[in-house]
């Protein structure tokens, strides 16, 4: 069964100039604050405000999809008061953005484990996906108790569950539907800010393809100019999906011109 976004792995996507879908870790909250000789929480809640203008900031070059790291499975292992600070500044950004996401034509989705969540969060958030669930300028996913491992294993015990039958002869695009974020293509561009050069067990499976960007800027620094510089990089890569760079340029028009030295046309970013 072919889904409804290609699978780098199974074919080849096509690729724009604007990422369709910009994937973020968002890090270094708590050492923008340190420098400030402030809590490590004041860096959460100025981070809520880098998140807002990147919505705008994505809507504005025609980024269809923005995917957002706010607490991974992991996150859990923090001081009980930074958890505890982290989920009501979540209930609080709800409260507040929603009204103007879907002013602003965003729909919002929330990815993760939401079974761990307080019932009144888990409420808004519902809340929230329902009133946006139409829009289309903008998908907003925001991964909250979210872990990649934990992604691919509900989906193939979901997928067991649903087809005990075919167990042991699973492909992969059996197994994709059931993933959290099925309903997006796979990230183009995955950035993350705040100096670490690593995953932190983020969309392990959709990031196969992905092109990777690490910024040493902190999070709540993380401006317009940032990601036009993000961008800037994505597009001087040139996007193989296991091909060779020769197979990338474009066959010659139907009544080739005489030969000329030149350099060959390629399909890559000029
Ligand atoms: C990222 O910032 C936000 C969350 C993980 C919730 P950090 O809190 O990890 O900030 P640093 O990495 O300690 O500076
Ligand atoms: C990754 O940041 C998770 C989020 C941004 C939500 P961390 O700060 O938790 O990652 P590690 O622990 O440095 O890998
Ligand atoms: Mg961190």
């Amino acid at each position: 069964m072919a889904g409804k976004f290609t699978s780098s792995t199974q074919a080849i996507p096509d690729v724009g100039k604007v990422p369709r879908h910009i994937a973020i870790i968002m890090d270094g909250n708590g050492r923008w604050a340190k420098k400030r000789l402030m809590p490590r929480v004041a860096g959460h809640k100025r981070g809520v405000e880098t998140v807002r203008a990147m919505v705008k900031a994505c809507i504005a070059r025609g980024v269809e999809y923005l995917t957002l790291f706010a607490f991974s499975s992991e996150n859990w292992r923090r001081p009980v008061e930074e958890v505890s600070f982290l989920m009501n500044l979540f209930v609080s950004a709800l409260q507040g953005e929603i009204g103007k996401l879907h002013a602003n034509g965003v729909r919002l989705k929330v990815v993760g484990d939401l079974s761990a969540f307080e019932p009144r969060l888990v409420a808004l958030i519902r809340e929230g996906e329902a009133k946006t669930a139409n829009n289309f300028r903008l998908t907003l996913t925001i991964a909250a108790n979210y872990g990649g491992r934990w992604d691919i294993l509900q989906a193939v015990n979901q997928l067991a569950l649903a087809h005990p039958e075919k167990v042991g002869c699973f492909g992969e695009a059996d197994l994709a539907p059931h993933l959290m974020m099925a309903y997006a293509p796979e990230p183009d561009l995955f950035i993350r800010t705040g100096g670490e050069q690593r995953i932190s067990n983020f969309l392990l499976w959709q990031l196969a393809y992905s092109e990777l960007h690490f910024t040493d800027t902190l999070w709540p620094d993380f401006d317009e100019t940032a990601l036009d510089a993000a961008i800037a990089s994505y597009r001087r890569r040139e996007r193989r999906f296991g091909r060779t760079s020769e197979q990338l340029v474009e066959p010659p028009l139907a009544v080739p011109p005489a030969p000329t030295s030149g350099a060959p046309v390629t399909n890559s970013d000029a």
